[in-house]
């Protein structure tokens, strides 16, 4: 048991809760448990919210924008003035130096594309538009992938399960489940259609900052990972690759993350809140 493994602690002079009870139990069979911190209030899950309402507009209005021609500074662009108009920030911009608003990945792209000039929408790409709002300090984060024109079966398809991961990883997600119960469910179907599973980059806490506990990795074995409590706001976000899992992170802008083969790859994103009756999501 290492000093960087939480522990519940219960609040001085009160009855033990149901939520207590369970969290305890959990922590006695040596689970990792949330802090405190992590279980959000009404109040605090009404503010996720209403930034993820604006994340969602984002999202939305690149659904209608986005086509062929464009470049993904265009796109970034549109978003910073949208996110601008609405009384909000982008989490991204300046998030431990990046340097714009959003970010936008193409093919074999996985994740972290940086906007730029000369990155055209071409018939066939496969792009990942991700954006992260901050509205009255909350939190909030989503992903969407969009085709642009008409692409292969192939690419489609990876789209298509990566799309699937997301919701099979939302199933498994049950209160007082666990992360590990998320990842596996996520691993099973990317490799069951003969795909893999990036592991250099997981899901995440959010909320009250852009990445908090706990770390949702989208591989995994059932039971395993930090406890989930209704209260806990995170995200699903797994990276599906058409070929191998490796990735490699640009030492030329430190920030661009490809697919080692330059294979495809695809990613949705939510952010979601745990109920006592299941997850909600909160960027729809
Ligand atoms: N939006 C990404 C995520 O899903 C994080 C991007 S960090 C940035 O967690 F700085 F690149 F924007
Ligand atoms: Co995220």
């Amino acid at each position: 048991m290492g000093i960087f493994k939480n522990r519940w602690v219960v609040e001085k002079g009160k009855p033990l809760t149901e939520m207590d009870k369970k969290i305890l139990a959990a922590q006695k069979q040596g689970h990792k448990v949330p802090t405190r911190k992590l279980i959000k209030t009404e109040e605090q899950i009404e503010g996720i919210r209403r930034s993820g309402v604006i994340n969602t507009g984002i999202l939305d209005m690149i659904t209608a924008e986005i086509k062929e021609g464009m470049t993904t500074w265009d796109l970034d662009e549109l978003i910073g003035q949208y996110t601008a108009d609405h009384g909000a920030i982008s989490a991204c911009m300046g998030y431990e130096g990046y340097p714009r608003y959003s970010c936008i990945s193409i093919d074999d792209v996985v994740c972290h594309g940086i906007p730029d000039k000369k990155s055209i929408l071409r018939p066939g790409m496969i792009v990942n538009v991700d954006v992260s709002t901050i509205l009255d300090g909350y939190f909030s984060d989503a992903s969407r992938m969009f085709i642009i024109g008409e692409t292969t079966e192939e690419k489609q398809r990876l789209v298509d399960v990566a799309k699937e991961c997301l919701m099979v990883g939302m199933q498994a997600a049950k209160p007082y489940s666990y992360v590990g119960d998320i990842g596996f469910a996520v691993q099973c179907h990317a490799q069951k259609n003969g795909y893999s599973v990036v592991r250099e980059l997981c899901g995440h806490g959010v909320g009250l900052e852009f990445h908090e506990e706990p770390e949702v990795t989208h591989y995994g074995r059932p039971k395993t990972g930090m406890l989930l409590v209704p209260g806990m706001v995170f995200t699903i976000e797994p990276m599906i690759n058409m070929g191998t899992m490796h990735v490699h992170f640009s030492q030329v802008d430190g920030w661009t993350v490809t697919t080692l083969d330059h294979q495809p790859s695809a990613q949705w994103e939510h952010t979601f809140v745990m109920r006592e009756t299941g997850l909600e999501i909160l960027t729809h």
